[in-house]
């Protein structure tokens, strides 16, 4: 297992925060303190702040990504956005399958594997989020929703394609409630993962994909978090909207 294989990356993931000039505002804060960095660092913004974090970021290492996008070209999907509008302003990236949306807006494993195809042949590197909540961490069942998430949400995606895919592991319990899974913990889920990569595609496959962990992430827990094996970086909610702190986190990601 070889970590120095997988490419780091923090990812902030900014939800339904922040108005297109306060994003110009984060954005100048943030891309002074990070430009050294030596991972890659993105921003996941709300759709009417691409344009205006695409044009902050412009000549620096930050990389711009959208929090969903639909699966077909174009046609009758009022308040949808779709790859080729995302792709046509810049956008490179592009978080699938959070739990959020899952929860509240009634995606499942189906939806999110179409969304993760049409991201993947419009270009868009697809950040796709599994994660089990705690009733199914309490029933002992994490691996078994994991496994159907990954063997699912990846359903017919080529080994080719999966290069371009970067997995988030969130426990759903750790979400915006500042109980932060323990790095043994996050750690097991992300080896676990790995290791489903590994059966549905090869090692060498596997071991070349980024799996970041999230839920309450943050500049207090994050070194001890990516010191992990297969804790490749991180999803940042609410730390990622305070300059200091995703820097920090950036900062760890980097050692
Ligand atoms: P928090 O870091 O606020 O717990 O959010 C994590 C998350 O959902 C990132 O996608």
């Amino acid at each position: 297992m070889d970590k120095a294989k997988r490419k780091a990356i923090i990812a902030g993931n900014w939800k339904m925060n922040k108005t297109p000039k306060e994003a110009t505002a984060l954005l100048n804060e943030i891309t002074p303190l990070v430009k050294d960095a030596d991972c890659e660092v993105i921003a996941c913004v709300p759709y009417v702040d691409l344009a205006a974090a695409i044009e902050a970021t412009a000549g620096t290492n930050v990389k711009i990504g959208a929090e969903n996008c639909h699966w077909a070209a174009s046609g009758a999907f009022t308040g949808e956005i779709s790859t080729g509008m995302l792709k046509e302003i810049g956008v490179e990236y592009v978080v699938l399958g959070h739990s959020e949306r899952r929860q509240y807006f009634g995606e499942t494993d189906e939806t999110v594997n179409k969304r993760t195809k049409a991201a993947l042949a419009a270009g868009l590197k697809p950040i796709v989020c599994v994660g089990e909540l705690l009733w199914e961490r309490e029933c002992d069942i994490t691996e078994e929703v994991i496994a159907r998430q990954i063997k699912l949400d990846l359903w017919d995606v080529s080994e080719d394609e999966l290069k371009n895919v970067v997995i988030a592991y969130e426990p759903v319990w750790a979400i915006g409630t500042g109980k932060t899974a323990t790095a043994d913990q996050a750690e097991e889920v992300c080896a676990f993962i790995r290791a489903q990569l590994a059966k549905l595609y090869n090692q060498d496959a596997a071991d070349a994909v980024t799996i970041q962990y999230g839920g309450s992430m943050n500049d207090g827990n994050a070194d001890e978090l990516l010191s992990k094996t297969n804790v490749d970086g991180g999803l940042i909610g609410g730390a990622s909207l305070v300059a200091e702190k995703f820097a920090a986190i950036v900062k760890a990601a980097s050692k």
